[in-house]
C-alpha cells in the first residue's frame, strides 16, 4: 500500500494513529536538530518531521531529499507546536519513522509554486509541472466540476450526449479548417470539425429531440487570450422548441452553473437587440457592468466650423464619471495616443473636462462655446468632474473604436470588476452581412440559421437591399463583455436552406455537393430545431474572472498555435508522406 490517507486529509482527531503517505516534496528545511518537509499531493501538504536526537540516520536521509523527489514516509500523526492556521493539515505533523524514496527528480527549471519564476515559455515547454502548482491544477478542476454538473443539468432536463465525428467534411464557412489528408483515398482530406453543427441538426431529423456534447472543436484562425485552434464547446440541440424555451432552458443551465460551482444567485438575465447593443456600447458583446454608454451628439454639434465633425457621419461621445480631477493633460494626451493605435484606429480624440470649479477644458474651444458644451453635457447626463470622450467618423467604425475605448476606460476606472456577473442575452441578430471588398454575403451566424418567421417572405422575394435588413432567430450570451455562447433557431426546409445557400455565393450544384446531405435529411421529416453552443473554455475563464483561456486548458497551444511541450505541429517523414500520396514543396528555411 502506498498510502494510507492523502496529503490532504490529516487533523487533530488523528493524532496517535500511524500512518502511510506519499508524493512530491515541495520544500523542506534544516534547523539543524530537526529537518521538516513539506510533503504534496493534489488533495494538500503535510508537514513530515525528521529528528536527529530520535533517529540520526533517518534524519540524514530527509536532508538529501531534492524539490519534487517522490517519497513515502511511514509515521505517526502528533500535534504541531507552532500549527498553520492557513493549511487545512496545519495542526498536525507527521514523526516519520521511516522513509522511503520511490523516484529522484532533476531540479526543475521553475519552483513549483503559485508566484513561480519560470516565464511562459518556459511553464509551457514543461507543462506536466506547471501543472503540479497548486493554482493551476485547481483551475483543470474547477473545469471538471464544471463539466460534470452541465452534463448533471443537461441530463436532467431530457438531453442525451451523442459523440459525433471528428473526421468530416470540409466546408468553406466561417473560419478555416483543418484538414487530415486519408491514405485509403489518395488526393482527399477529411476537415476536423468547426462545430457538430450540421450532425446535431442531424440528429434531431432523427428525432432523438435534445442532444448535447461536450465536445472538442477546431478552428484555424489566428490566436487571442480567449482563442484557441481546438477548445471545447456545450453544444446543444432541440426539436420543437421556439426561441424563448431555448433562452430558457440555457439560462437555466447558466444559473445552475453559477449557483452550484460559485453559490451565486443570477438575476434574470435581461435581453438587448443586437441595433440597441451597437449604438450603445458600440459591441454585440457589452460589458454591463458599468454603464458609460454611447450618446449621438450630431444634431448638437454641426455647422459650428468644426469640419471633422462636419463631415463625420456619426459623432459619439461617453462620460466618464469624476474623473477630472484625477486625469491630467498628460493623461489625456496618452489616451489620445492609445485610441490612435493602428488597433484601434482613430484620428483623433476629441474631449472637455468639466472641472469641478465649473470651468471647462476642451481641445474643440475654437470651435464650441462653453454653453454649447454645457448642451453636450446635459444630453450626456454629465456633471461638474466629469470628462465627456468624443470620436466621429464613419458610423460603424467609429462606435467600434468608442467602445475599445469605454471598455479601456473601464478598466483603468476599476469599474469591471472579477466577482461582478453580468449575464445578458442579445437578440435579433441581422442575418446576413454583406461584405464591400468580396462584394458578397456573409452568414452573420452561420447558413443553417432561420430568419425571423416575419421575414421569410422578404428573404424568398425581396431584392439586393432587403436582404440587409433581414433579421435572425440568433442569439448570443454573453458575461462581462465575453461572448460565452452563440445559437440560433435553424432552416429546416429544403427550399429556404437552397435560397440562404444561394444568397451567400453558393450555385445549386456547389450546395447540393457540400451541404446535399443536410437538404436531403430535411425532406425526410425535419422537425423545426434550434440550439446553442458555449464555449466550455470562455465560461471556465469568465467564471474565475479572467481573459485567458489557456489557464484552464491542461496542454494549450501557444500563439503560433504549438505545443511547444511536443514540439507540434511537426514533419512527417517521407514514408508517411508518400503512404499519404503527398509530396511537400517546401524548402527549409
Ligand atoms: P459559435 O461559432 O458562435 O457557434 O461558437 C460557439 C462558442 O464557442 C466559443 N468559441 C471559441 N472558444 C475558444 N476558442 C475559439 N477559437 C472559439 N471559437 C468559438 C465561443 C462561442 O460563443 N455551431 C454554432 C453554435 C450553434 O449555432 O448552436 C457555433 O459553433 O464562446
Amino acid at each position: 500500500m502506498y498510502r494510507s490517507h492523502d496529503c490532504g486529509a490529516l487533523r487533530m482527531e488523528h493524532i496517535g494513529r500511524e500512518v502511510t503517505l506519499s508524493g512530491w516534496v515541495d520544500t523542506s528545511r534544516d534547523l539543524g536538530g530537526t529537518t521538516f518537509i513539506d510533503l504534496r499531493d493534489r488533495y494538500g501538504i503535510t508537514q513530515l518531521v525528521f529528528d536527529m536526537e530520535a533517529n540520526a540516520e533517518l534524519c540524514e536521509q530527509a536532508r538529501k531529499l531534492g524539490r519534487e523527489y517522490v517519497v513515502q514516509a511511514i509515521g505517526v500523526v502528533r500535534e504541531r507546536y507552532n500549527k498553520n492556521p492557513n493549511r487545512a493539515t496545519g495542526d498536525i505533523e507527521i514523526d516519520v519513522r521511516s522513509l522511503q524514496v520511490l523516484n529522484a527528480s532533476k531540479t526543475p527549471p521553475f519552483t513549483i509554486e503559485e508566484d513561480t519564476d519560470g516565464g511562459e515559455d518556459l511553464r509551457m515547454k514543461y507543462r506536466y509541472l506547471d501543472l503540479r502548482r497548486e493554482n493551476v491544477q485547481s483551475n483543470i478542476i474547477f473545469r471538471h466540476r464544471l463539466g460534470l454538473e452541465t452534463r448533471k443539468y443537461l441530463s436532467d432536463h431530457a438531453f442525451i450526449e451523442v459523440e459525433t465525428p471528428v473526421l468530416i467534411k470540409s466546408t468553406p464557412e466561417g473560419a478555416r479548417d483543418f484538414v487530415v489528408p486519408s491514405r485509403m483515398n489518395p488526393g482527399q482530406f477529411y476537415a476536423l470539425p468547426q462545430s457538430p453543427q450540421t450532425f446535431k441538426q442531424l440528429l434531431m431529423v432523427s428525432g432523438f429531440d435534445r442532444y448535447f456534447q461536450i465536445v472538442k472543436c477546431f478552428r484555424d484562425e489566428d490566436l487571442r487570450a480567449d482563442r484557441q485552434p481546438e477548445f471545447t464547446q456545450i453544444d446543444c440541440e432541440m426539436s420543437f422548441v421556439t426561441q424563448d424555451e431555448i433562452l430558457a432552458t440555457f439560462e437555466g443551465l447558466t444559473k445552475h452553473l453559477f449557483k452550484s460551482i460559485k453559490g451565486i444567485d443570477l438575476p434574470d438575465f435581461p435581453r438587448m437587440n443586437y441595433d440597441e447593443a451597437m449604438s450603445k456600447y458600440g459591441s454585440d458583446k457589452p460589458d454591463t457592468r458599468f454603464d458609460m454608454t454611447f450618446v449621438e451628439l450630431n444634431d448638437l454639434v454641426k455647422d459650428k466650423g468644426f469640419n471633422v465633425f462636419d463631415q463625420a457621419e456619426l459623432v459619439v461621445g461617453i462620460c466618464a464619471k469624476g474623473i477630472a480631477d484625477a486625469y491630467s493633460n498628460k493623461d489625456l494626451k496618452a489616451l489620445t495616443e492609445w485610441v490612435q493605435r493602428p488597433q484601434i484606429g482613430a484620428k483623433g480624440l476629441v474631449y472637455a473636462k468639466l472641472n469641478t470649479d465649473g470651468s471647462i477644458k476642451s481641445t474643440v474651444g475654437k470651435f464650441y462655446t462653453d454653453e454649447d458644451i454645457r448642451q453636450w453635457a446635459e444630453l450626456m447626463n454629465a456633471e461638474d468632474g466629469d470628462i465627456l470622450f468624443i470620436l466621429s467618423g464613419e458610423a460603424e467604425k467609429t462606435r467600434k473604436q468608442l467602445g475599445e475605448l469605454r471598455l479601456e476606460l473601464g478598466s483603468r476606472l476599476g469599474l469591471r470588476k472579477a466577482d461582478d456577473f453580468k449575464p445578458l442575452w442579445v437578440v435579433d441578430f441581422p442575418l446576413l452581412e454583406w461584405d464591400e471588398d468580396t462584394e458578397r454575403f456573409y452568414a452573420m451566424h452561420h447558413p443553417f440559421t432561420s430568419p425571423k418567421k416575419a421575414d421569410i417572405s422578404r428573404m424568398l422575394d425581396g431584392d439586393h437591399e432587403t436582404m440587409k435588413s433581414l433579421r435572425a432567430d440568433a442569439y448570443d450570451l454573453v458575461i462581462n463583455g465575453v461572448e460565452i455562447g452563440g445559437g440560433s433557431i435553424r432552416i429546416h426546409d429544403r427550399a429556404l436552406q437552397a435560397k440562404n445557400f444561394k444568397l451567400l455565393g453558393f450555385t445549386p450544384e456547389e450546395a447540393e455537393e457540400q451541404f446535399g446531405f443536410l437538404m436531403g435529411a430535411f425532406e425526410y421529416g425535419a422537425p423545426p430545431h434550434g440550439g446553442i453552443a458555449f464555449g466550455f473554455d470562455r465560461l471556465c475563464a469568465v467564471l474565475n474572472g479572467q481573459n485567458s483561456i489557456r489557464d484552464f486548458i491542461a496542454f494549450p497551444k501557444n500563439n503560433m498555435g504549438r505545443d511547444v511541450m511536443i514540439d507540434a505541429p511537426g514533419r512527417i517523414d517521407d514514408v508517411q508522406l508518400s503512404e499519404l500520396s503527398l509530396r511537400l514543396d517546401i524548402k527549409d528555411q
